[in-house]
C-alpha cells in the first residue's frame, strides 16, 4: 500500500457567520492517482479546498502532509510545500496577459525570469489546448481562461494539484484537454484532487471517490466499485431521478420572439428564427460556435450586432435596458462576473431586475424567500451575501432572480453548469414548467443529454452560423455532437 501524500484527520471548519461547513472530515489521498471529490451544492467541497491550499484556517483537526502534521499560515506555505490549486472562481488578473498571470505567483521562486518564461511556454504547449501567451486574459473566452488557470497551477512543479470544478463551464473539446492533463499529471506520479458535478467524468477519470454531505464524509471508495446511481444517491442522500425525455413533442403557440438577420462581425453570420409561446429551443455548438454570442446579441448586449429582434411583432431597441424593459431575461454563463452584485444581500440581488431596489421591503423579502425555497438554495438567510454561499448556490440566486412574472422570454446560458445532480433536475423541471405555462425559452447547453431531455427544437451553430434546426426526437447525443462538428468527450478520453 502506497502511503498517502495527504491525510485529513478530523478536519472541521466553522465560518464566522456560524455555518459549520466541515465536520470531522477523514480522508487520504495517495500519489499517482486521481481522487474525485463530490457533494451537493454547499456540501463543503470548496471550503475543504480552501483549507488544503492555505487560503482558510481550520477550526478542528489536522492536516498530515507526507506523514507530518502541518499547518499552513497562508497560501504561500501550501504552495511552497507543493500544493497548487485551481479555484472555482478563477482568480486571474483580467488586465494582465496569460503569461504574466502564470508568472505572477512564481516571483521569487525562479532564479531567472527567462527560465520561468520557458517553463510557461513548455507547460502551455503540453496542455493540448494551447492559448496565446500574450493575450490579455479579459479578452480570452471562458474556456481559455480556465486553461490559463490550469497552466498557472502547474508552474513550480506541484505534487498535489487541486481542481475545483475545472470543467463546469467548458465545452466538449476543452473538457477533453482537461482530462488528458489530469491523467498525465497522475501518470507523472502527482496527486490530483478533482471536484466535479459531472458523474460521467468522475466515473471515467478518477481512481477514488470521496463524497461530502453537509460537511461530513458519507462515502469513500475505489471508483471501480461504484456506478453513477450509487454516487448520485450518496451525494443527494436519496436516490435521484434522472431527467427523462418528454413522451412527445408538444404543440407550441403563437410566435413571440422573432430574430431577423441577426449578425455580428466575426461572431455571428446573419441568422433568423422564431421562438413560439411555450417552446423550449436549445442551442448546441462547440465552444466558439457563437452560442453565448447569440444570446448576448439578442439581449442587446453586443454593440456591433446588426439585424432585428421583434417581440410580438414589434422591434426591440438594441440595448440591454430596452431588452429588459421589453421583458427579455438573460441568465449569463459567467455568472460570477455578470450575474450578481457581490456586496448586496440575496433579497436585493433577486429584486434587481424588477427595476432596481424595490421600495417594498416586505414584498422583496417574501419573493426572495420563495425563490430560496423553490430552488432549494442553501443559505443562512435572505440577508446573506452571495460571497457567503457556495458556488452552486450563488448560481441559483442568479437563475432565481430572472424567473419572475415580468419575464416574457427567457434566455439561459448553461443554466446547470456548477449545479449539483439533484438540483439540476429541479432546475430543468422548473424551466419546463415555465414553458408549459407559455414562456418561450432559448437555452444554451454543453450537455447534449440536457438539450435532448427538455427541448422542443435544437438549433445547431457552427462558426457563428445556424447550420441545422433539429427535432430532438430524431437525434441522440452522438448525432448532436456530430452535427455540431465535434467528437464525444468520453470517447476521446478513452482513445
Ligand atoms: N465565506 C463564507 N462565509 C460564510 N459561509 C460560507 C462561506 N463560504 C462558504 N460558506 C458556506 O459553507 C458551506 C459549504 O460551502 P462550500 O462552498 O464549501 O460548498 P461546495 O461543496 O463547494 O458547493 P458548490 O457545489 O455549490 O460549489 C455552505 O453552507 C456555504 O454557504
Ligand atoms: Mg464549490
Amino acid at each position: 500500500m502506497v502511503s498517502p501524500l495527504l491525510s485529513l484527520d478530523g478536519i472541521g471548519k466553522c465560518w464566522p457567520n456560524g455555518t459549520a461547513a466541515l465536520r470531522g472530515v477523514e480522508a487520504s489521498f495517495e500519489p499517482g492517482r486521481v481522487h474525485g471529490l463530490l457533494g451537493a451544492n454547499g456540501a463543503g467541497k470548496s471550503t475543504l479546498i480552501k483549507i488544503l491550499s492555505g487560503a482558510e484556517s481550520i477550526t478542528a483537526g489536522q492536516l498530515i502532509w507526507q506523514g507530518e502534521p502541518r499547518r499552513w499560515r497562508g497560501p504561500r506555505d501550501a504552495r511552497a510545500a507543493g500544493i497548487a490549486t485551481i479555484y472555482q472562481h478563477i482568480p486571474l488578473v483580467p488586465t494582465l496577459s496569460a503569461r504574466d498571470n502564470m508568472l505572477l505567483e512564481q516571483r521569487g521562486l525562479w532564479r531567472d525570469a527567462s527560465r520561468a518564461r520557458q517553463e510557461a511556454a513548455r507547460i502551455v504547449a503540453a496542455l493540448g489546448h494551447p492559448f496565446p501567451l500574450d493575450a490579455t486574459v479579459a479578452d480570452l473566452p471562458i474556456g481559455a481562461r480556465q486553461m490559463v488557470a490550469i497552466a498557472q497551477a502547474l508552474m513550480g512543479d506541484p505534487q498535489l494539484v487541486i481542481m475545483d470544478e475545472p470543467t463546469a463551464s467548458l465545452a466538449g473539446d476543452e473538457r477533453v484537454a482537461v482530462y488528458h492533463t489530469v491523467r498525465r499529471l497522475a501518470a507523472e506520479g502527482r496527486t490530483v484532487l478533482f471536484v466535479s458535478h459531472f458523474l460521467d467524468e468522475i466515473v471515467a477519470l478518477t481512481d477514488t471517490v470521496t463524497v461530502l454531505r453537509d460537511g461530513k464524509v458519507v462515502l469513500r471508495a475505489e471508483t471501480g466499485t461504484l456506478d453513477e446511481a450509487a454516487i448520485a444517491a450518496a451525494i443527494a442522500g436519496r436516490s435521484v431521478a434522472m431527467l427523462e425525455r418528454p413522451p412527445e413533442r408538444r404543440a407550441t403557440g403563437a410566435p413571440v420572439l422573432e430574430i431577423r438577420d441577426l449578425a455580428s462581425p466575426g461572431r455571428l453570420a446573419p441568422l433568423s428564427f422564431t421562438l413560439h409561446a411555450g417552446e423550449i429551443v436549445g442551442v448546441a455548438g462547440m465552444l466558439g460556435s457563437g452560442r453565448s454570442e447569440l444570446l448576448h446579441a439578442i439581449f442587446g448586449d453586443d454593440p456591433r450586432a446588426r439585424g432585428q429582434v421583434l417581440l410580438d411583432g414589434r422591434a426591440i431597441g438594441r440595448s440591454t435596458q430596452e431588452a429588459v424593459a421589453a421583458g427579455l431575461a438573460l441568465v449569463p454563463e459567467d455568472r460570477a462576473r455578470q450575474g450578481y452584485v457581490g456586496p448586496m444581500s440575496l433579497a436585493e440581488n433577486m429584486a434587481l431586475p424588477a427595476g432596481g431596489l424595490l421600495i417594498d421591503d416586505a414584498a422583496e423579502a417574501q419573493a426572495a424567500q420563495a425563490a430560496i425555497d423553490r430552488l432549494a438554495i442553501k443559505a443562512p438567510g435572505i440577508d446573506a451575501t452571495p460571497a457567503e454561499l457556495s458556488g452552486g448556490n450563488a448560481q441559483k440566486v442568479v437563475i432565481a432572480k430572472w424567473l419572475t412574472a415580468r419575464t416574457r422570454v427567457l434566455l439561459l446560458d448553461e443554466p446547470t453548469a456548477g449545479i449539483d445532480i439533484g438540483a439540476r433536475t429541479d432546475i430543468l423541471r422548473l424551466v419546463r414548467k415555465l414553458a408549459d405555462d407559455g414562456l418561450p425559452v432559448l437555452i444554451v447547453s454543453s450537455e447534449p443529454s440536457e438539450l435532448l431531455a427538455i427541448c422542443d427544437r435544437i438549433l445547431i451553430l457552427r462558426d457563428g452560423a445556424l447550420v441545422a434546426d433539429v427535432d430532438p426526437a430524431e437525434q441522440d447525443e452522438a448525432g448532436l455532437i456530430q452535427l455540431a462538428g465535434g467528437s464525444a468527450p468520453m470517447e476521446r478520453n478513452a482513445a
